[in-house]
């Protein structure tokens, strides 16, 4: 591992995944010397925890940075993730905007992070839904060969912003109290108790939202397998952190439940919970606040013979965000791939 130091910028730190991301910067000793968060113009000047003062994105004020992670939307991304890059810095994206880019890995710490070993300075971490689902799904894809996938999701509100959890409770508590609700913002319809199909939008002569094609185009890159054909249904359901989701698997080779519950347990960031009868599954209110990816409900699929059901759940703002971007810092850094540490400032020194 590299003796690195590195300047830090986290650019939507005021934000649920932002703020994630500076308590994961401290809290796992990524090593930094200075760590400077950044949002939009509304927030400047705001302190954060740890006394760090938000600053806005001006090109002058982007100079210096060894590593940028992105949180600020995809919008922010595009304009401002090259900037940074030219300046300098490796940038870690939150948003989608980069993702499918030929040009940039897309990786999962405990799935593909060789790949990471490509990138020309920036590095996108996937959509939430997608990060659980192929951490469970990278082992059984390397025994038995995944040929088909059917998933249903049911995603928290956290997944859409602050603004929705923000929507949900009040909802909830006018309904709770026999008052009328105010129209809808975050969604097209009331998500108190209630389930949208609907998770993101529709994009023009599309009937899949955004989000499905997220996580079928996303898992395809991730895994490296363009042959693995998807079917995506994402909802939106009134929890409030934490996205569950039921996969049904389809593999080439023969793969039997005891089998998968095996690989599961011994894979890297899973969690398996899988005692049914004691009513003991993942549950997304277990799942808040950890950084695992819990599996259970893994059973034959009685309609066919090389099929498996599984119940697949994390946390979206931590394994399925944040985690996952502080996770591909510090391969980063373990690689020399930083600027600031000392192999890569070998290589610039004997490129240039
Ligand atoms: N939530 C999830 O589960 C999840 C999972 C994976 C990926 N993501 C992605 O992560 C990003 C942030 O999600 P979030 O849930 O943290 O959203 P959020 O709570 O709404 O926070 C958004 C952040 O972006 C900042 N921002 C907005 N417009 C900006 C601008 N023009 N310039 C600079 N900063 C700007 C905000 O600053 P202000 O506070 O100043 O407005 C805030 O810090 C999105 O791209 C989202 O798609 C989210």
């Amino acid at each position: 591992m590299s003796n690195g130091s590195y300047r830090v910028a986290v650019v939507g730190a005021t934000g649920q995944v932002g703020t994630l991301m500076l308590e994961l910067l401290r809290e796992r000793e990524f090593p930094a010397t200075e760590i400077v968060p950044f949002a939009s113009e509304r927030s400047v000047g705001r302190e954060l925890e740890g006394g760090v003062v938000v600053r806005g994105l001006a090109r002058a004020a982007i100079r210096g940075f060894d590593l940028a992670l992105f949180s600020a939307g995809g919008s922010t991304s595009g304009e401002w993730a090259p900037r940074f890059r030219e300046a300098g810095a490796t940038v870690i994206d939150n948003s989608s905007r980069w993702r499918m880019d030929d040009e940039v890995p897309l990786v999962v710490a405990e799935v593909n992070p060789d790949a990471i070993e490509e990138h020309r300075g920036i590095v996108a971490n996937p959509n939430c839904s997608t990060m659980q689902m192929v951490v469970a799904l990278q082992p059984l894809h390397e025994e038995a060969g995944i040929e088909r996938l059917v998933i249903s999701t049911y995603q928290a509100v956290s997944g859409t912003g602050r603004r929705a959890v923000e929507e949900l409770l009040e909802q909830s508590h006018a309904l709770l109290h026999e008052q009328r609700i105010a129209p809808p913002h975050a969604y097209a319809h009331q998500i108190a108790f209630n389930a949208l199909p609907q998770a993101g939008g529709f994009a023009a002569g599309e009937d899949h939202t955004d989000e499905e094609r997220k996580l079928m185009n996303e898992t395809r890159k991730i895994l490296g397998d363009d042959a693995i054909r998807i079917s995506a249904t994402c909802v939106r359901v009134p929890v409030i952190t934490g996205h569950s989701e039921a996969v049904n698997v389809q593999t080439r080779e023969a793969l039997s439940p005891e089998r998968a519950r095996e690989l599961l347990e011994g894979a890297p960031g899973v969690a398996v919970i899988d005692e049914p009868k004691a009513s003991r599954y993942p549950l997304a209110i277990d799942a808040a606040g950890r950084d695992e990816v819990f599996v259970g409900r893994i059973r034959r699929d009685p309609g066919h013979e090389r099929a498996l059901d599984l119940w697949i759940v994390s946390d979206n703002l931590r394994k399925g965000a944040a985690t996952n971007a502080v996770q591909l810092a510090e391969l980063l850094h373990e690689r020399g791939l930083l600027a600031g540490s000392p192999d890569a400032r070998r290589t610039a020194r004997s490129a240039a």
